[in-house]
């Protein structure tokens, strides 16, 4: 059974050019409308922080601060299944915390795994031909759901191989120091690694259904992960000790999962190098759409999703093809369009739709 999941309020302050919006959300359609800039994506980024304590537009979380503002403070009601909770992200003095019910969250990944969020922005496009760590991403966002530890278990990992990197430049003949390091990258990297073989099963099964349904064609598609590492904490272990030399002049180490890949094949040829720039649309499209997908099978919950800018980088038939799967889909949406009378979604009716006008940062007209 899948429960509802619905954000009824949010309030931000302090978030990029947003110094204070308070929103109230219909539980079905919601359109956020205004001229560039004025802030539409600032406010799916603000429900995206809230939600995962992340951005999905930028690593560097002081970013989203707005200029001048000493606290960015994004607070989100939600309900699930008749519950309602309220969740706290803020950043101030550069330190993020996390709030569930005014509690501190205990950790990153359990914090973020409260409340699924899928996002499809402009950025998504490069999806299928761009570099690896965009469909890396792809792969943890479902891990996550499917494997909460795994979220802690890339931290360490991460942490780990910077440290090892360091000494492999400046002090390698500290093998203590190194063997200490390795262990740590073997343990979490193979962690890792069994996450996203997993992930990346559920993602191939749920990919072929979406894919049917937004391309018109039938073309064969396949998935396929080419792991940049083992699963084997011993054998993982093994490798990074042999590679000590070669990896000192390398930009990172030659192995892990930092160098995992998905590929994807459209008609045996590989799609990022082969398919045309409308089938690789499609292609992302039906990730995201498998991804959601994932995530609600996961977790339980028909997660929120956000649609960034859609249409105005989708032909009329493949922005069809979305609004027909957002029309089906139960979840929650938001969607931000400079021009919403464009937004006409056939078959929704007008008490599911709920309208926001942006400017600058704030509530047209307030
Ligand atoms: N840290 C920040 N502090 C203050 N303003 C910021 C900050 N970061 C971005 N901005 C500004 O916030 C404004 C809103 O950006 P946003 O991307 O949300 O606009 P948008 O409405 O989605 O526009 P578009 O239709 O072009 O996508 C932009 O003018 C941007 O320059
Ligand atoms: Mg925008």
């Amino acid at each position: 059974m899948t429960s509802s999941l619905v954000v009824q309020k949010l309030d931000i302050r302090g978030f990029r050019n947003i110094e204070s919006l308070q929103l109230e959300l219909g539980p079905r359609v919601n359109v956020i409308s205004g001229d560039n800039g004025q802030g539409k994506t600032s406010v799916l980024e603000a429900l995206y922080f809230v939600a995962t304590s992340r951005s999905f537009r930028t690593e560097k979380l002081r970013e989203v601060c707005r200029e001048g503002s000493e606290l960015t403070r994004v607070v989100g009601t939600f309900e699930e299944g008749g519950q309602q909770r309220r969740q706290r992200a803020v950043i101030s003095a550069g330190r993020r915390s996390l709030f569930m019910d005014e509690k501190r969250a205990a950790g990153l990944a359990s914090y973020a795994v409260r409340t699924p969020v899928v996002i499809f922005h402009p950025g998504n496009l490069t999806l299928v031909s761009g570099p690896a760590a965009l469909r890396r991403t792809l792969l943890d966002r479902i891990a996550l759901f499917l494997d909460p530890a795994s979220g802690d278990a890339r931290s360490r990992y991460q942490h780990a191989q910077r440290e090892r990197h360091q000494i492999l430049q400046k002090q390698p003949d500290q093998l203590s120091a190194l063997d200490a390091f390795e262990r740590v990258m073997a343990e979490n990297g193979a962690a890792v690694q069994r996450a996203r073989h997993a992930a990346c099963d559920a993602l191939a099964a749920a990919l072929g259904p979406a894919f049917g349904t937004i391309a018109s064609a039938q073309t064969p598609l396949a998935l396929r992960f080419v792991p940049g590492g083992c699963t084997d904490a011993e054998q993982f272990a093994h490798e990074l000790a042999d590679r000590r030399v070669r990896d000192r002049f390398r930009k990172s180490a030659g192995f892990g999962p930092h160098r995992d890949e998905i590929e994807l094949l459209l008609s045996g040829r590989s799609a990022r190098h082969h398919a045309s720039q409308g089938q690789q649309r499609i292609l992302t499209l039906a990730l995201k759409v498998a991804e959601l997908n994932c995530v609600r099978d996961a977790c339980g919950s028909q997660p929120i999703l956000l649609l960034d800018d859609v249409s105005s980088e989708l032909d009329p038939k493949r922005t069809g093809a979305v609004y027909e799967f957002v029309r089906g889909a139960r979840s929650q949406v938001l969607v931000t369009t400079t021009r919403p009378d464009l937004f006409q979604m056939p078959g929704l009716s007008g008490s599911d739709r709920c309208d926001f006008e942006l400017r600058g940062g704030a509530l047209a007209g307030s």
